[in-house]
C-alpha cells in the first residue's frame, strides 16, 4: 500500500530543493532555522492543554518533538510515500524502538540472515535473554523459508534488503504476499537502497526503517535513524517506545539531515555510478576472486534487483584472490585514497574488512559459518573521481 501520490524523479528533486515551498516565515530564510529550545509555552491552561490533545503534532516539549526534527519527518514521510515518519538517534535506536513496539515475551520472529551486526545481536542475543522473544534466522536467498519459519507466535519478519553483510535481496513483495492473512509484521531496513531506490511501504511492508547517518545524511556529520509507517502505527511508537526510550534525535542533527537530504539524488547517482565503475573494474581483476555488487548482472540475485529496486547505491564486497593474512593486510594498509574505517554512504570512499572485528568478538569457525572469509572486504564508494579510486586500488592490489 502506498500512502501518498508517488512521486517522479523530478518532483523529489524539486520538492527537495525547495521543501514544499516551507521556508521562514518572519526573514524569509532559505535555510530552515534550527529550533534550538528543550521545551515551549503557551498563552495559557486551555493552548497547553490542546497541545497534550494534540501532542503528535504539536510540539511542547523537545523528547516528544522539536520543530525542526518535525519537518524533517515531514520531508521524509513524503520522500518515502509513508503517512508518517519519526525520527530517533541512531538508526539503531529506530530498530529497537520498531521491535519493541512489535512484540511480546512468548512472541517469534523471523529474520533474514547477514544483517547488520548490532541488529543481529539484538535478535539473538538481548531479546531472547531479555523479553523472553525467540529468533529465527533464514536465508535471503529462498523467499519460501521466511514462511515456512512462521510459526503461530511469530509476530515480526525483519528484513535487510540488500543485507549489509552478504548483499543478498529478500522479495519483499512475495514475503508480504504469502503472510498477508496472518497477524505478522513486515520491517524492512532500507538503509541500503535508499527511498529513491526502493518502496518497501508500497511492496507491502508495515514499517520502513533508515540509518540516516548513511546516505540520507550523506556528509559523515550525523548518527540518526528513521521510522516510516502508516500513521496509528507511528503514533503508537512515538506515545510508547519514543516517549518512554527517548532516544529521539536532537534539533541540530535534524538541521544536518535536512541539508544532506537536499543533494540526495545527486549524491545518490553519482554513488550509483561510481560504485558500478568501481565495482565492474573490480569483477575483471586477476587479483579478485568476486565481487557481491546487486547491480551487477553477476549478481545471483540481479533479476530480484532489477525488479524491486529502480537503481543501486555504492556499498558492496569483493574478495581477495589470497586468504594469506598478512597479504590481505598488505593490501588494506597501501590503500591511499580509500579511509579505513566502519560506516558508510557518505562523501568519501571508506573500505572495511569484517574480519577485523570478527576475529575479536567471535570463532574462526563461526566466522566461516556466517560466510565471510578473511579476504572479505567491502567498500564504500564515494563521490571521488572514479578513476583516482580505481588507481588507488590497482596500486594497493600490487601489495597482496
Ligand atoms: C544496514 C544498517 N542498518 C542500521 C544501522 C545502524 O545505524 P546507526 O549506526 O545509525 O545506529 C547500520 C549501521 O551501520 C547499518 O549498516
Amino acid at each position: 500500500m502506498s500512502f501518498s501520490e508517488d512521486l517522479s524523479d523530478a518532483e523529489i528533486a524539486t520538492y527537495l530543493a525547495r521543501y514544499l515551498g516551507r521556508a521562514d516565515q518572519v526573514f524569509g530564510a532559505a535555510a530552515p532555522p534550527i529550533y534550538q529550545t528543550s521545551t515551549h509555552t503557551f498563552e495559557n491552561w486551555d493552548a497547553l492543554s490542546n497541545a497534550f490533545d494534540d501532542r503528535i503534532n504539536t510540539p511542547f516539549y523537545g523528547r516528544q518533538l522539536n520543530p525542526t526534527v518535525q519537518l524533517a519527518e515531514q520531508v521524509l514521510a513524503r520522500l518515502a510515500g509513508a503517512e508518517r515518519a519519526r525520527l530517533f538517534g541512531s538508526g539503531m535506536a529506530a530498530i529497537t524502538a520498531a521491535l519493541l513496539a512489535s512484540l511480546k515475551t512468548g512472541d517469534h520472529l523471523v529474520a533474514v540472515n547477514g544483517i547488520y551486526g548490532p541488529a543481529g545481536r539484538f535478535l539473538s542475543s538481548w531479546l531472547p535473554q531479555k523479553a523472553g522473544v525467540t529468533t529465527s534466522f533464514v536465508s535471503a536467498m529462498d523467499c519460501d523459508a521466511f514462511v515456512q519459519a512462521c510459526t503461530s507466535r511469530t509476530r515480526v519478519i525483519y528484513l535487510e534488503t540488500p543485507s549489509s553483510g552478504h548483499f543478498e535481496l529478500q522479495d519483499i513483495a512475495g514475503i508480504a504476499e504469502a503472510v498477508k492473512d496472518r497477524d505478522i509484521r513486515i520491517i524492512v531496513d532500507n538503509t541500503w537502497a535508499t527511498p529513491l531506490r526502493q518502496r518497501p511501504l508500497a511492496l507491502g511492508a508495515h514499517l520502513e526503517i533508515h540509518s540516516a547517518s548513511k546516505y540520507l545524511g550523506g556528509h559523515s556529520d550525523l548518527i540518526a535513524g528513521v521510522l516510516l509507517g502508516n500513521a496509528e502505527l507511528i503514533e503508537a511508537i512515538t506515545n510508547d517506545e519514543a516517549e518512554l526510550l527517548g532516544a529521539r534525535l536532537a534539533p541540530q542533527d535534524a538541521w544536518l539531515l535536512l541539508r544532506g537530504l537536499r543533494t540526495l539524488p545527486l549524491r545518490l547517482d553519482a554513488h550509483e555510478r561510481n560504485g558500478l565503475i568501481v565495482a565492474e573494474w573490480l569483477a575483471a581483476h586477476a587479483k579478485v576472486s568476486r565481487v557481491s555488487h546487486p547491480g551487477l548482472a553477476s549478481h545471483p540475485q540481479h533479476e530480484l534487483a532489477k525488479r524491486q529496486m529502480s537503481g543501486s547505491s555504492s556499498l558492496f564486497s569483493f574478495a581477495l584472490a589470497s586468504e594469506d593474512l598478512a597479504a590481505v593486510k598488505r593490501f588494506f594498509n597501501a590503500l591511499q585514497l580509500f579511509g579505513r574505517g566502519v560506516s558508510w554512504g557518505g562523501h568519501e570512499s571508506l573500505i572495511f574488512a569484517p574480519a577485523i572485528s570478527a576475529i575479536k568478538e567471535q570463532s574462526a569457525e563461526r566466522f566461516k559459518a556466517m560466510g565471510f572469509s578473511i579476504s572479505d572486504m567491502r567498500i564504500s564508494v564515494g563521490l571521488e573521481h572514479p578513476e583516482d579510486l580505481i588507481a588507488d586500488l590497482e596500486q594497493a592490489l600490487q601489495a597482496l
